[in-house]
C-alpha cells in the first residue's frame, strides 16, 4: 500500500504524546492556560496504563501519622540508593502535597479517615503511612477525574493515534507525524511544543506488569532523532507479579499487612530486611524473593514464593484490595480470603528513560542543553528523579505533578514563541518505515522476534545481573535487530492495522532495549535495581553518576558525565540498611 495519499494537516499550540496521567495533567494545564493542545494516544485515554496504577499516590499530609516533606525527601533519596538528583526531589517532595489537594478538589473519591480527611496507608521505603489511596484502584480514578476535567476545558483528543516520527530538525522539535489507526493515513500535527508522555516500556520483558501499549515508542523515536536515554539500566522490578502472569498485586496488599512467605511459611523477609520486613523497597525486597526462589525455597521448589492476606480478614480484604482479590480469582483461581497468591517479581518501572530537567524541557547532553520546544513527563521521562531505585506511590504523584509542572512551562512557551518551519518533507521518515513493513519482500514475522527479545530480556537483565549473561543478550538483540529488517506484515491494509502497530512497536522494543543492556552492562556496581552478582556492591568512588546512551551507526555510545546533585550537607550517600 502506498500511503502517498497522506495529506492532513493539524496546526495546533501544544501537542502531548500520552494520555495517562502524565499526559492528561499537562494538557489539562495548558488548556486551562487558554492554549490550544491535542492528546494523542495510541488507546483510548481511560484505558491508558496509568489506570492499573493501585496502590495509592505518596504526599506527606501528616493525615494520619506525623511526616513531613523533608521525611519523604530523605526516604526518597535512601530509596534511589543515592541516584536521584536531591534538587528534583525536593521541588518533588514539597509539589506533591499541592497536587494531592489540587486532585481532591478537582473531584478524586479518595478513601477517608474516620474524620473526614484523606486516608493514607504505609508502602515500602516510606517512613510513614504517605500513600493517599482510593482502595485499590487509584490509577483508574485519577485518569478517569482527569479525562472529565480534560473534556470539560475543551483539551482535543486524538484517540487511537499512534505517532510514527518526531519533527526535529536542528535540535528544535516542530510537531509529530501520526497514524491514524483506525481510517489508516498519516497526519502532520504541526505544534510549537510537544511533550513525550507515552509510559513505561516494560513490555521488553517477558514477565512484567505493563499493558501491552507500554513499548517506549517515545524512546525509539527519540534515539532514532540522534538524542540520549538517561539511566536505562534500572528498571524496577515489582516483587508481587501475579505467578506466570506478571500482572500488578499492589502493594498495597503489604501496606494493609499481607506477608510474603516460603515453602517453610517462613516470612523470610526478616532475614533481609529486619526492620521494614515486607515493607522494604521493592528492590530489596524482589531480590530476597529471588534469592529463596533460586536457592530452592520457592513454592514446591517453583520459581513463585506466597502472598498471603488471609490474617487480614475477608471485610478488610473486601473494602481496601477488591481489585487484588479480583485478580487472584480471575487469573489463578485463587481465593486470597482462604488461600495464598502465588507470586514472583514482575519487571514494574522504568527508572531511566528521555532525559528531561526540572521544568520537563528534553535535554541532549550531560551539560543540559534544552532542545527547544520539546518536553517529556511521566515514566517516559527520566528527571532523575527516582535514581536507582523508586518508591512505591512515589510514580503516580511523579506523572501528576511533573505533567502539571511541564503544562506550565509548556503554556509559558507557546505564549512567547511562533511556529517554527516543518522540516522538508516532514512525512519520508514515517512513510520509509511503513512501507519497510508493508511492502519489503522479508520472511520475517514480528511476534517470534518479539518472543525471544522478552524472554531474553528476562532471563538476562533480571533481578540478578552478570557479565557472561549479558554479552549473551547483547548478541541476541544485535541478531533480532537484523532479523527485524526482514520483517513484513500479512495486512495491508488501511483500517485497524494492527500488524502495522505491533511491527512498528517492535522497532522500538528493540531499540532501547539495547541501551538497557549497554548501560547494564557498563555499570560495573550494585546499585539500586541493578545488582550484578560480579560486581555486587556500590561504588560511589567510581559511580555516583547518570548514563547518557546514544544509538550510533557503530552502536551504542555511553557518557558518563552527568553528575547526581547531592546535597552533601544535608544527604550524603550512606549505607542503606532498612
Ligand atoms: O503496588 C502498587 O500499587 C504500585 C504502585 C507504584 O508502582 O507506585
Amino acid at each position: 500500500m502506498k500511503v502517498d495519499e497522506a495529506k492532513k494537516y493539524h496546526k495546533i499550540d501544544a501537542v502531548v504524546v500520552g494520555a495517562g496521567l502524565a499526559g492528561m495533567r499537562a494538557a489539562l494545564e495548558i488548556a486551562k492556560n487558554g492554549r490550544q493542545v491535542a492528546v494523542l494516544s495510541k488507546v483510548y485515554p481511560t484505558r491508558s496504563h496509568s489506570g492499573a496504577a493501585q496502590g495509592g499516590i505518596a504526599a506527606a499530609l501528616a493525615n494520619t501519622s506525623e511526616d513531613s516533606p523533608e521525611l519523604h525527601m530523605f526516604d526518597s533519596v535512601k530509596g534511589s540508593d543515592y541516584l536521584a538528583d536531591q534538587d528534583v526531589i525536593e521541588l518533588f517532595v514539597h509539589e506533591a502535597i499541592k497536587t494531592v489537594y489540587d486532585l481532591e478538589h478537582m473531584g478524586v473519591p479518595f478513601s477517608r479517615t474516620e474524620d473526614g480527611r484523606i486516608n493514607q496507608r504505609p508502602f515500602g521505603g516510606h517512613s510513614a503511612p504517605r500513600a493517599c489511596f482510593s482502595a485499590d484502584v487509584t490509577g483508574h480514578v485519577l485518569l478517569h477525574t482527569l479525562y472529565e476535567q480534560c473534556v470539560k476545558h475543551h483539551v482535543h483528543f486524538y484517540s487511537e493515534f499512534q505517532v510514527f516520527s518526531l519533527l526535529i530538525d536542528n535540535d528544535i522539535s516542530r510537531g509529530v507525524v501520526a497514524w491514524d489507526v483506525r481510517n489508516g493515513g498519516l497526519h502532520i500535527f504541526h505544534a510549537k511544543a510537544v511533550m513525550l508522555a507515552t509510559g513505561g516500556y516494560g513490555r521488553a520483558f517477558k514477565i512484567t506488569s505493563n499493558a501491552h501499549a507500554n513499548t517506549g515508542d517515545a524512546l525509539g523515536l527519540i534515539l532514532e532523532c540522534g538524542l540520549p536515554l538517561e539511566d536505562m539500566e534500572f528498571v524496577q522490578f515489582h516483587p508481587t507479579g501475579l505467578y506466570k502472569h506478571g500482572i500488578l498485586l499492589s502493594e498495597a496488599a503489604r501496606g494493609e499487612g499481607a506477608y510474603i512467605i516460603n515453602n517453610q511459611g517462613e516470612r523470610f523477609m526478616k532475614n533481609y530486611a529486619p526492620t521494614k520486613m515486607e515493607l522494604g523497597p521493592r528492590d530489596l525486597v524482589s531480590r530476597s524473593e529471588q534469592t529463596e526462589i533460586n536457592e530452592g525455597r520457592g513454592i514446591d521448589g517453583k520459581d513463585y514464593v506466597y502472598l498471603d492476606l488471609r490474617h487480614i480478614g475477608k471485610q478488610r480484604i473486601m473494602e481496601r484490595l477488591p481489585q487484588v482479590y479480583d485478580l487472584a480469582l480471575n487469573y489463578l483461581n485463587v481465593d486470597a480470603i482462604t488461600q495464598a497468591i502465588p507470586i514472583q517479581p514482575t519487571a514494574h518501572y522504568s527508572m531511566g528513560g528521555i532525559p528531561a530537567n526540572i521544568h520537563t524541557e528534553v535535554i541532549k547532553d550531560a551539560k543540559g542543553t534544552v532542545v527547544k520546544g520539546l518536553y517529556s513527563a511521566g515514566e517516559a521521562a527520566c528527571h532523575s528523579l527516582h535514581g536507582a531505585n523508586r518508591l512505591g506511590t512515589n510514580s503516580l504523584q511523579d506523572a501528576v505533578t511533573f505533567g502539571r509542572i511541564g503544562g506550565a512551562y509548556m503554556s509559558e512557551f507557546v505564549k512567547a514563541n511562533g511556529y517554527e518551519n516543518l522540516p522538508a518533507n516532514p512525512l519520508d521518515s514515517a512513510q520509509a518505515k511503513i512501507s519497510a513493513l508493508m511492502d519489503g519482500k522479508g520472511k520475517e514475522r514480528y511476534s517470534p522476534i518479539r518472543e525471544e527479545l522478552q524472554a531474553s530480556m528476562s532471563k538476562y537483565a533480571g533481578v540478578f545481573r552478570c557479565e557472561e549473561e549479558m554479552l549473551k543478550l547483547k548478541k541476541i538483540v544485535k541478531e533480532l535487530q537484523g532479523r527485524f529488517k526482514e520483517v513484513t506484515i500479512d495486512d495491508k491494509g488501511p483500517a485497524y492495522n494492527l500488524d502495522l502497530q505491533e511491527a512498528f512497536e517492535l522497532g522500538n522494543l528493540l531499540s532501547f532495549s539495547e541501551t538497557i543492556v549497554e548501560g547494564a552492562l557498563a555499570r560495573k556496581e550494585s546499585r539500586g535495581a541493578h545488582y550484578r552478582n560480579d560486581y555486587p556492591t556500590r561504588d560511589d568512588k567510581n559511580w555516583l553518576k547518570h548514563t547518557l546512551a546514544w544509538k550510533t551507526a557503530e552502536g551504542v555510545k555511553l557518557d558518563h558525565s552527568k553528575d547526581v546533585v547531592i546535597f552533601m550537607d544535608r544527604y550524603p550517600p550512606q549505607e542503606r540498611k532498612y
